[in-house]
């Protein structure tokens, strides 16, 4: 099951999860310093990334991690706050420059392409101190901290990701209240914060177009979760049209405006209206963009990336809040089948990322995707083995290889299957295994568009909320051992067989 040539496989990480080095060098504080230093058991046993996996000062622990699975691709986040300490440009953090651009050298030096997330959740507290992403001034202090980014790494860096999850971020920040600034609100703080994401990704999308991508050539583009929704009853109606209306306010609300027109799904447009007025507002909670803003937003992404790790039932249900990643005015349950097997939130079905591949594909003008994210947690602080989830991750790599199209040649058997063509597939085939040329053809349907698999976690690391308790990484870190050391899981030997076979074996 080999795959295109050229398919990147990446591991991502993100700033505050793994950097620690808080407050060296000239560090400002971010959200999550402020939000970790408060204690309060907002996060669990009270743990903070002040350490995390010491990736400030061991980099190069990291780089043989990576160097060790062979990765093509390795996706990680700027703090804001280590670049600019007060989030604008009025001071910049020399050590701060120095400390990326060894890891976007090293990574270069040893072949691998570093993609590159500009903001992780990790807003500078100064910032936040002036309203952060409820103020619209957020709009111009973000792209100007991007526009900075793109001429000190640009040279480099060819592919950017604005924003991380914006989605996840805006519920549970501004929502739930589980992230800093830590907000609970049911009324328009989601709408307000996830409107402002929208419209600074737009705007600095512009600023690469305008100023940097005749030199660089790169790309940009925002990292969206996006979990795959099946209806609980097939044979419901509503239970389909619920799947349509959980697609469109967790995926859709964020892609549409961004790769289709400028504006929000009409479906959540009107269900917002629905739920305002039901609630007495006398219009929608959902902000509005004007004309000229829908032009500005419009076409602002040059790959699709999407992050996927979870598949629920979806049930139709009136005045039911949003769950995980849905803004709150969706009205559907969301819940496991029973026969899924669980690892934390996480109800692994390698099936889904399939099925929203093609969703994507359908949706969006079959673009060019990156799964930027995508994972399993587990447990267990103590055991290195892992061989459940790599089976996970085994069964999830099948299903890419059945989505993304397989350019080889010609197949010389005869094709007699009622397809219209013949494949232009591996043909590994022989007259003794007519089979297998079957089975390639159907799986080459999909001919979605997927250039780059990450995998989440490269480290075991802080897991927001969740602390250390959950961990995603592929390697295992001890964060007893103030050395930190990285030891692979199971699923780092076999996923460094995998990029070494580009694909699978048999
Ligand atoms: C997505 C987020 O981007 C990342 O920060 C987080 O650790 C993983 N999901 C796992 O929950």
């Amino acid at each position: 099951m080999a795959f295109p040539a050229g398919f990147g496989w990446g591991a991502a990480t993100s700033a505050y999860q793994v950097e620690g080095g808080w407050d060296a060098d000239g560090k400002g504080p971010c959200v999550w310093d402020t939000f970790t230093h408060q204690g309060g058991e907002r996060v669990f046993k009270n743990q903070t990334g002040d350490v995390a996996c010491g990736s400030y000062t061991l980099w190069e622990e990291d780089l043989k991690c990576i160097k060790q699975l062979g990765l093509t691709h390795y996706r990680f986040s700027l703090s804001w706050s280590r670049l600019l300490p007060d989030g604008t440009t009025g001071f910049i953090n020399q050590k701060g420059i120095d400390y990326y651009n060894k890891i976007i050298d090293d990574l270069l030096a040893n072949g691998v392409r570093p993609i590159v997330t500009l903001y992780h959740f990790d807003l500078p507290q100064a910032l936040e101190d002036q309203g952060g992403w409820l103020s619209e001034a957020i709009i111009e202090s973000f792209d100007k901290y991007a526009r900075f980014c793109f001429s000190t790494f640009g040279d480099r860096v060819k592919q950017w990701i604005t924003i991380n999850e914006p989605n996840i971020f805006a519920v549970m920040a501004y929502e739930f209240g589980v992230f800093p600034p830590g907000v609970s609100n049911v009324g328009t703080k989601a709408y307000q914060a996830a409107h402002n994401l929208i419209k600074a990704h737009a705007r600095s999308w512009h600023s690469y177009d305008s100023l940097f991508r005749k030199e660089q050539k790169g790309m940009v583009s925002l990292s969206i979760f996006a979990g795959w929704a099946e209806p609980a009853d097939p044979y419901s109606a509503s239970d389909q049209e619920a799947v349509k209306r959980a697609m469109a306010f967790q995926l859709d609300f964020f892609a549409k405006p961004i790769f289709i027109d400028g504006d929000y799904p009409e479906v959540v447009k009107s269900q917002v209206a629905l739920m305002s007025k039901k609630q007495g507002y006398s219009s929608s909670r959902l902000p509005e963009f004007t004309e000229e803003e829908k032009r500005m937003i419009k076409g602002t992404a040059d790959f699709f990336a999407v992050q996927y790790y979870t598949t629920r039932l979806v049930k139709n249900q009136e005045n039911r809040k949003g769950e995980l990643g849905l803004l709150q005015d969706v009205e559907v349950e969301v819940f496991p089948d029973p026969s899924w097997i669980s690892l934390s939130w996480v109800c692994v079905v390698p099936w889904g990322i399939r099925k929203l591949l093609k969703y994507i594909k359908d949706t969006y003008n079959n673009p060019v995707i990156y799964i930027t994210e995508n994972g399993f947690p587990q447990g267990d602080p103590t055991s290195f083995d892992d061989t459940q989830r790599w089976e996970y991750f085994r069964q999830t790599f099948q299903e890419l290889f059945k989505a993304a199209p397989v350019k080889r040649s010609r197949c010389s058997l005869p094709w007699t299957w009622g397809m219209s063509s013949r494949p232009p597939l591996p043909c590994r085939s022989t007259a003794a295994s007519p089979l297998y040329c079957f089975v390639s053809q159907a799986i080459q349907l999909d001919k979605v568009n997927l250039q780059v698999y990450c995998a989440w976690s490269l480290l075991d690391n802080f897991e927001w909320n969740r602390g250390y308790s959950s961990r995603f990484g592929l390697f295992h870190v001890d964060f007893e051992d103030p050395a930190r050391p990285r030891v692979p899981y199971t699923s780092a030997k076999e996923y460094a067989k995998i990029i070494r076979n580009n694909g699978l074996e048999g």
